[in-house]
């Protein structure tokens, strides 16, 4: 879906996107770990949360693989740790990168919510920022249903777009 993104808007040169290839494989290598584990190991490494991830535990496995994939040589560009890290939450700061594979997170078609026809519509959003706010939204929907509140750097993304910022 990453590369998908990155070529509906024509981002990125064709021998570049390996670089979003590689992201979108190892976002998700901590996701598997325990809580329990990935709170522990965050003590260890002792790496800046949001106060949502210490509330919500199962956050923990973005920081976690954002700081291993720094140890990685081929994983070890800040665009791409940037990236790894905001996955989740977003952030003002996750760069293109970083918009790119928070949205392709959220339009997987293996997510019970997605189908062809939902991904279609979204990419309908003239460039990136316009997709970012749309997933946003409804992320804020979802949340709204759930009751759940929303961290305050997806609320700061989306005030970001709000306010024209682009991600470069
Ligand atoms: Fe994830």
């Amino acid at each position: 879906m990453a590369v998908h993104i990155c070529e509906h808007y024509g981002l990125l040169e064709e021998s570049e996107r390996t670089r979003i290839e590689l992201a979108a494989l190892y976002h998700d290598m901590y996701r598997e770990v325990s809580i329990r584990k990935l709170l522990l190991h965050t003590q260890e490494i002792s790496i800046p949360l949001t106060p949502e991830e210490q509330q919500w535990p199962s956050l923990l496995h973005a920081p976690v693989a954002a700081h291993h994939a720094g140890f990685h040589a081929c994983l070890s560009d800040s665009a791409i740790v940037t990236a790894i890290r905001w996955h989740t939450l977003a952030s003002p700061d996750m760069g293109m990168m970083g918009a790119v594979l928070y949205c392709a997170d959220y339009m997987e078609l293996e997510r019970t919510y997605m189908t062809h026809k939902k991904v279609k519509s979204l990419l309908d959003a003239k460039r990136l920022e316009h997709l970012v706010k749309r997933v946003l939204e409804d992320h804020f929907e979802h949340s709204e249903k759930k009751r759940r509140d929303v961290a305050e750097t997806t609320f700061n993304t989306y005030r970001y777009i709000i306010q024209g910022g682009r991600f470069r």
